[in-house]
């Protein structure tokens, strides 16, 4: 609570409400006086006409009453609880356990010191407990209790707790927690919650409380290097000029000297501004405003820090992937990535593995589901400053966002970045595509064409090419099955496949446009994403979609390679249209309509809507 100054223990619990989480809250919650006594008294009667455990108070009535409520708010998944002793104050995260459980855990494990594993003892060791440990430690949570609940229905039997507590310890080892505090408890009864237990007199531990009060945690961030991510350029006149943002990790002082990560531009700190006044020192966690001494050039996203202590500038490396879409992750599609304040586009070049939580193997994998953790190399548009997340969570830890609904789909933490990514660089020939297309009289151009298996792509596109090519242009075609044959032999298609054939396609494109040709692609590329990624590889107006849309019907009508019967007769499997999507383009340049139409039609048509497009303008119709 803002103005509190005893330490503050931000902790998440896990494990799910049957394993008693709500009751445990609720009873932490009242039993430290947080509940309102009129709340209270409604408690004591709804719990005689609702709860459980007879003339007693349910104490997880009051927590899934405060749940209910919350709910309303829909997008909220994440509870934040605040209740304070004598000796702390502490903000408890509950993350629900529901399906989406991943994402409510990365959100609530990214902000807490420490987890309270919730493990009923009739029950054991549950997968979701291990899942729930494994994402603990990922995000970086180094303190656990293992809070081993319902002892009463186990007879207070101590042999119950030593299993579940052996069986956790040999599970974690190679987790990397610093202190596991296992607590036998009975939620429902207050054993051991705030009192010590009458009931487990062979337990000698503290209660779950006077852990929490007394445990100590890493005061993290301030001890680190300074980051300090600008949010934004303040500039509300010529003569101020700050940058705005939150302390990432790390302390500043006025005199300070830093640099941009990105570029090594250097000045030194002038003053400190707050809303409040100046500051002569800030650290992590406050929102500043920073003037510099010199006019350097910094933008939105730019990451500033001392010149001694400069993280290294990627667009290549390795890190854990936490997926959290409903929507596999496929290599090779692009995500938008944020990273502190700045955003790039990033794709996942390589799955090493998945890591199976419950028996922390690491498994070979095409692509990830929802839920599931993997190795991943990462490479992104822009280099980005980032240091491994065990090293520093504020420039180790990044989202990944999905380019057309812009839900959050995965969290991902640093491992390590690719050296490669140091060694190489790029190279400038004097001989470019605009010396190129002035010696052939030409504007490269790229004619994607998609459509459905049989709508007539590349028919259309052998007509057009001739067209051109009489018209003395210099054009290369594109063909799925062409590739399939040498380039992309080894891919079928699978989802992953279909994105990688896409990429390699794009990026060969690209070389032909760059050497100054008209490159006509016919291929199904059916989703949306890997064809906008390609768009992008061209400046605006230098990539040319063109939807041949034929129904689904009259392509398999047409059927002209016999390929939709056998896929009807499950010879082939995920087939375009039928057991594989198509996702047709909802802004293409050029839609052309096939049936009960001649090729040559067709062909005239698109040469028309071209030319009206500033394209081959000297083609004769
Ligand atoms: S894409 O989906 O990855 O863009 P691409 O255009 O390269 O596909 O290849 C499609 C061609 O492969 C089709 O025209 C068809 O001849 C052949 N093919 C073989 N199996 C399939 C399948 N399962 N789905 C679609 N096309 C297939």
């Amino acid at each position: 609570m803002p103005g509190d100054d005893r330490a503050l223990l931000r902790f998440l619990t896990c494990g799910s409400v049957d394993d008693g989480k709500s009751t445990l809250i609720g009873r932490l919650l009242a039993d430290t006086h947080r509940i309102p006594d009129d709340q209270l008294a409604a408690l004591e009667r709804d719990s005689q006409r609702h709860g459980t455990v007879g003339a007693a108070v349910d104490y997880a009535l009051l927590v899934d009453g405060l749940e209910a409520e919350r709910q309303q708010g829909i997008t909220i998944d994440v509870a934040y609880r605040f209740f304070a002793t004598a000796r702390r104050s502490f903000i408890v995260a509950d993350t629900p356990g529901h399906q989406q459980y991943t994402r409510n855990m990365a959100t609530g494990a990214s902000n807490s010191e420490l987890a309270v594993l919730l493990v009923d003892a009739r029950k054991g060791l549950l997968p979701q407990t291990r899942r729930h440990a494994y994402i603990c430690a990922l995000l970086g949570i180094r303190d656990v209790v293992l809070a081993v609940n319902k002892l009463d229905l186990v007879g207070w039997d101590q042999a119950v707790f030593a299993g579940i507590v052996a069986g956790f310890t040999a599970f974690a080892e190679g987790l990397g927690f610093r202190h596991v505090q296992a607590i036998p408890l009975a939620a429902r009864h207050g054993d051991n919650i705030t009192r010590a237990s009458a009931n487990m007199p062979w337990y000698s531990g503290p209660t779950l409380l006077a852990h929490l009060e007394q445990v100590e945690v890493d005061t993290g961030a301030a001890a680190l290097p300074f980051r300090f991510p600008v949010q934004w350029v303040n500039r509300p006149d010529a003569d101020f000029r700050g940058f705005s943002g939150t302390v990432a990790s790390g302390a500043v002082a006025v005199g300070d000297a830093l640099v941009v990560a990105a570029s090594g531009r250097a000045s030194v700190v002038r003053r400190i501004v707050t809303a409040d006044g100046d500051l002569a020192r800030a650290e992590a966690g406050d929102a500043v405003t920073l003037c510099l001494a010199d006019e350097v050039d910094i933008a939105r996203g730019d990451l500033l820090c001392p010149p001694q202590h400069r993280p290294a500038v990627t667009d290549q490396f390795a890190a854990h992937l936490l997926w959290m879409d409903t929507d596999a992750l496929l290599p090779g599609r692009q995500y938008l990535l944020r990273s502190g304040t700045q955003w790039t586009t990033a794709t996942v070049t390589r799955l090493k593995h998945k890591v199976n939580v419950e028996t922390l193997a690491q498994e070979a994998a095409t692509k990830v589901e929802l839920n599931e953790i993997a190795l991943c190399n990462l490479s992104t548009l822009q280099p980005l400053p980032l240091e491994p997340y065990a090293t520093n969570h504020a420039t180790g830890a990044f989202i990944l966002v999905d380019r057309f609904s812009h839900a959050t789909v995965a969290a991902g933490m640093v491992d390590f970045s690719l050296r490669r990514a140091a060694n190489i660089a790029r190279e400038d020939f004097p001989v470019d595509q605009a010396a190129r297309a002035r010696l052939l009289g030409q504007q490269p151009l790229v004619l994607w064409f998609t459509g459905l298996s049989g709508s007539g792509k590349s028919t259309i596109a052998k007509a057009l090419e001739q067209r051109l090519h009489a018209a003395g242009q210099l054009t290369y075609a594109l063909d799925g099955d062409n590739l399939r044959h040498g380039l992309n032999r080894d891919l079928g298609f699978r989802d992953a496949d279909r994105v990688e054939n896409i990429r390699r396609v794009g990026e060969v494109a690209k070389l032909f446009v760059d050497a100054g040709l008209v490159v006509l692609c016919s291929f199904i590329s059916p989703f949306r994403a890997e064809r906008q990624m390609v768009r992008e590889l061209f400046p605006a107006g230098g990539f040319v979609e063109i939807h041949v849309d034929t129904t689904l019907a009259e392509c398999i009508r047409r059927d002209p390679k016999g390929l939709y019967a056998k896929a009807q007769r499950g010879e082939i499997r995920n087939f375009t249209g039928l057991d594989s999507p198509y996702e047709a383009p909802e802004n293409p340049e050029v839609v052309l309509h096939t049936a009960g139409r001649s090729p040559a039609l067709v062909v005239a048509e698109l040469l028309e809507q071209l030319q009206a497009r500033g394209h081959f303008t000297s083609v004769p119709r």
